[in-house]
């Protein structure tokens, strides 16, 4: 794929604004809402849940980039397809049988994605990479935004695109935690397709502004 693309996490928007933070978001140059669902479990912390997630939906124009961090995500597969998303993301490390959850996915109608934390090598993908719409780098230990990024990614990110390469898979990989206009271009020259970014664009002086600077950079 040639276009990068940026998917800013909502997790960072000001909760108290969120309608406006969601059209901000439809308004930019940005490409999806990436949405972060802890259940705090899987991960140290809880984000939000269905009727925030629901509102969110509704007001936004842009494909939903839905990011499970919880346990047995098979549970919801079906709540989110009702909800409009896209691309549905579950942890490697949360689920038991993989590959039938990627089915499940896309039987419901929306492209599979599968999450890495940082201590999850990439070879474990070896066996289901071809049934992968999109890889989920994490570059932090998910559960919290605002933290810095793992310079390991770099590797990961390299031996995610020699597997797809290798096994001529479409997965698209997606680059998530600690992005900003330091990393971006490095990540996307080592073959990143989609930068998740939160802090660096919500706490930002002008998110709007950030937003494009950040597409212009990985254009
Ligand atoms: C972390 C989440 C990320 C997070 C990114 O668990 O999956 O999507 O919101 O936030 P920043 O860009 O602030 O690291
Ligand atoms: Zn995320």
């Amino acid at each position: 794929m040639n276009t990068k693309l940026v998917a800013p996490s909502l997790l960072a928007a000001d909760f108290g604004n969120l309608q406006r933070d969601v059209e901000m978001v439809n308004q930019s140059d940005a490409d999806w809402h990436h949405l972060d669902i802890m259940d705090g479990v899987f991960v140290p912390n809880i984000s939000y849940g269905m009727p925030v997630i629901k509102a969110i939906a509704q007001h936004a124009t842009k494909p939903l980039d839905v990011h499970l961090m919880i346990i047995d995500p098979d549970r919801y597969i079906k709540t989110f397809a009702d909800l409009g998303a896209n691309y549905l993301t579950v942890h490697y490390e949360a689920c038991n049988h993989l590959h039938r959850t990627l089915q499940a996915i896309k039987s419901e109608g929306m492209k599979a994605g599968v999450a890495l934390n940082p201590h999850t090598s990439v070879s474990l993908l070896e066996d289901t990479i071809q049934d992968i719409d999109l890889v989920c780098m994490m570059s932090v230990n998910p559960g919290f935004g605002g933290q810095s990024f793992i310079e390991n990614t770099y590797q990961k990110v390299s031996d995610l695109k020699n597997l797809i390469e290798r096994k001529n898979s479409k997965a698209l990989i997606e680059i998530d935690g600690g992005v900003n206009a330091t990393n971006a271009k490095k990540l996307v020259n080592t073959g990143a397709d989609v930068l998740v970014a939160g802090s660096f664009v919500f706490k930002s002086q002008d998110p709007t502004e950030t937003i494009k600077n950040l597409k212009e950079q990985i254009a």
